[in-house]
């Protein structure tokens, strides 16, 4: 049978590329991650908000943080900075279906408020990423949230609350799989209806 054939040969590949590997030179360059790095470096905060640390935050808190480590480049309003403004452009140019060339501000163009979470975590304030707290993250979500009138300014975020704004634009937002995989979409990401 072709089947029976053929597992011999798999295996053999299988097995040198194991002895090949063994047999690699070592080049003394490099060492293996700590636990702490690598704990640094998976930090990613999902859609569904599972992974959120613990802390809490508002936008009032926010605000002291923003006015000492992000309004030189993003401005006193968040519409002064980088990318038109896109930190806070509150819903003018709101992206609604049809437009092909929308602003892409948060309140706009963000289908989930985790990811502004995940995204001030990882990214902000640019050269000096991973520098923020959980609670300092969770301030200036809310901070920007408010901004963009998705939250009000008493709204109190943590990782019970965060996951269930529901953002304005949310629905305008087209699915990354065709029709014909809703099902396996719904298995993968249980987010869409
Ligand atoms: C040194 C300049 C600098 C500082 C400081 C800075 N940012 Fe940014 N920020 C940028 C730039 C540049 C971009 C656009 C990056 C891009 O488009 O790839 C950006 C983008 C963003 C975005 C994404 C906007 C969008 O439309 O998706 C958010 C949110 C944000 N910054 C929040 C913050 C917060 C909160 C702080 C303060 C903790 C901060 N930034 C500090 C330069 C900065």
């Amino acid at each position: 049978m072709h089947f029976s054939r053929s597992v011999p040969v798999l295996v053999f590949i299988a097995g040198a590329a194991v002895g090949a590997l063994a047999q690699m030179p070592t080049y003394g360059l490099g060492r293996a991650p700590t636990e702490e790095e690598i704990r640094k470096w998976n930090n990613d905060v999902g859609v569904e908000g599972k992974e959120l640390p613990p802390g809490s935050g508002t936008a009032k808190a926010g605000a002291a943080i923003y006015a000492q480590k992000c309004v030189k480049c993003h401005g006193a309003t968040g519409r002064e900075g980088p990318a038109h403004g896109t930190v806070a452009m509150v819903g003018e140019g709101a992206l609604k279906g049809g437009d092909i060339n929308p602003n892409k501000t948060i309140a706009n163009y963000y289908a989930f408020a985790t990811s502004l979470w995940d995204y001030i975590n990882r990214a902000m304030p640019m050269f000096n990423e991973g520098s923020l707290s959980a609670n300092e993250v969770y301030s200036l979500t809310a901070l920007l949230l408010y901004w963009n009138r998705v939250i009000k300014e008493d709204t109190v975020l943590d990782a019970k609350t965060l996951p269930k704004i529901q953002m304005p634009n949310r629905n305008v937002f087209i699915p990354p799989w065709p029709p014909k995989y809703k099902a396996r979409e719904k298995r993968e990401y249980g987010l869409y209806p």
